[in-house]
């Protein structure tokens, strides 16, 4: 057995876990690294495959877990892309042969792969805010384009689906059986991984759909900013973070070292090298279980891959220190979470509109959330991550709604910078909704320093 193939059945049973009611330090160690089960120095390679998320047995979850007297009112789901193909290739090597075409006798598999197809291929235009309409529905490149989503990919959303499903559909009704098109809320960015990906989450959790109680809107901005993204501040803070990025680089005379080996074995400059942003596409062979490249001055190997998945990792390390990136991501996220906490006042007054939102995005979408919410600690988001907000209704005091977050079907309500004290004052299992509120109404701005206390405001303070 090689040295990957071991990795790869190790990763296959990292997400088993027999805890009975899922709360178990395994499902806790996918999203905060656990200083008693996990190795004490963090391990690249270990990393990469739970970035890789290789679909395995079904996973455990804390979706959905409420005392009997609390009532599930909505759901907001925000979800990374599945596995891709890079989005860059290695100079002058062979790029990895990936077939994106969906078949049933390639692994992974899911049961719904091919009634998934042939539901999209009875897909139309109409559902789709223009310029959505011109993407395909599902991957077909029998050698995949740039970017494009795998057969991996599709199969982790149907996952997510039909787990979603079973919990809220199933076990919580939070949608009637004849449910109607206003009762959702989908959006997507205008790729067709995110597209793809947000579709195949939909079948999973509503299989054979009626196509005319389906649209999604298209969201131009990565950030889901729609109306309000001219924010300067925030810019100036990226601006910052980008520095120190690149400071921090300049420093790690190994890093270096290795980008110089690698753009000798495939004979480029090592600017041109390290342009191309080499650990996409080597993610994406480790992914894969494909080997790195070679050409006849050597392969890129292990240790060049090593190398710079340390350093990913230093790099994640310094800038929850520097702040710089909270800056950012404060301002970033606003928008969206303004428009989650709008979307769940609504049903708590009743109204049964947008019961079930998806917002299907980048990695560059949800570790802002994240890291705005005060998840710094959190994993940087993996292929097909998922982030839910569940909204709930205690049914012995109607007027109190609280709010649960799970990132990757681990609750991590408790870890929030806006209900991390909670738990210690109160035996209640959940989050008060007026938290959160309070938190994007005016907390994240107070967070920022600065006499801020609106978004406005905040994106154009001067002197910063
Ligand atoms: C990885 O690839 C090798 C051959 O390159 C193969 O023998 C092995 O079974 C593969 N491992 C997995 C987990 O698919
Ligand atoms: C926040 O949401 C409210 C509606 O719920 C809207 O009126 C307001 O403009 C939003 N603010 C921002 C900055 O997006």
């Amino acid at each position: 057995m090689d040295v990957l193939t071991a990795l790869l059945l190790l990763v296959h049973l990292i997400p088993v876990s027999t805890a009975k009611n899922g709360v178990s330090s395994k499902s806790r160690k996918r999203i905060m690294p656990d200083p008693v089960t996990e190795p004490p120095v963090t391990d690249p390679v270990y990393e990469a495959l739970l970035y890789c998320n290789i679909p395995s047995v079904a996973e455990r979850s804390m979706e959905g877990h409420a005392p009997h007297h609390f009532k599930l009112v909505s759901v907001h789901v925000f979800i990374r892309h599945g596995d891709r193909y890079p989005l860059y290739v290695i100079p002058k090597t062979k790029r990895p042969e990936i077939d994106c075409t969906l078949v049933a006798n390639r692994k992974p598999y899911h049961p719904k792969l091919e009634a998934f197809v042939s539901h999209m291929s009875k897909g139309s235009g109409a559902s789709f805010e223009s310029p959505l309409n011109s993407l395909p529905l599902y991957p077909n490149h029998p050698l995949c384009e740039m970017g494009e989503l795998t057969q991996t990919g599709v199969v982790q959303h149907l996952q997510n689906g039909q787990l979603l499903r079973d919990i809220y559909l199933k076990k919580h009704k939070l949608l009637p059986n004849d449910w109607s098109a206003d009762q959702l809320y989908l959006e997507t960015t205008g790729k067709s991984r995110t597209l793809q990906s947000g579709l195949a989450l939909l079948y999973g959790f509503l299989p054979d759909f009626d196509w005319k109680k389906i649209y999604f809107r298209h969201q131009p901005s990565a950030l889901f900013c729609s109306g309000s993204c001219y924010c300067p501040v925030r810019n100036q803070y990226l601006e910052k973070e980008q520095r120190r990025q690149y400071l921090l680089r300049l420093k790690n005379s190994q890093l270096e070292k290795t980008y110089g080996e690698m753009a000798k074995i495939v004979d480029v400059p090592t600017k041109q090298l390290r342009a191309a942003n080499p650990i996409d596409s080597m993610l994406c062979h480790l992914c894969h279980n494909v080997s790195f490249p070679c050409t006849r001055n050597g392969c890129v190997d292990m240790e060049h891959f090593k190398v710079i998945k340390t350093h990913q990792i230093e790099d994640e390390r310094e800038r929850r220190e520097k702040k710089l990136y909270l800056g950012y991501s404060l301002l970033g996220a606003h928008p969206i979470l303004n428009q989650t906490i709008g979307r769940m006042q609504r049903a708590t007054e009743g109204r049964k509109e947008e019961l079930f939102a998806l917002y299907s995005a980048h990695d560059v979408t949800l570790s802002p959330v994240l890291s705005a919410l005060g998840l710094s600690e959190a994993r940087f988001p993996r292929f097909a991550a998922r982030l839910i907000f569940e909204l709930w209704q205690d049914r012995e005091k109607p007027n109190e709604h609280s709010v649960r977050i799970l990132y990757n079907g681990v609750d991590v309500t408790f870890h929030t910078s806006f209900c991390q004290d909670h738990h210690k004052r109160s035996p209640k299992p959940m989050c008060p909704l007026e938290n959160l509120v309070r938190f994007v109404k005016r907390d994240m701005f107070v967070a920022l320093g600065g006499s801020s206390t609106n978004y406005y405001d905040a994106c154009h303070r001067e002197g910063f």
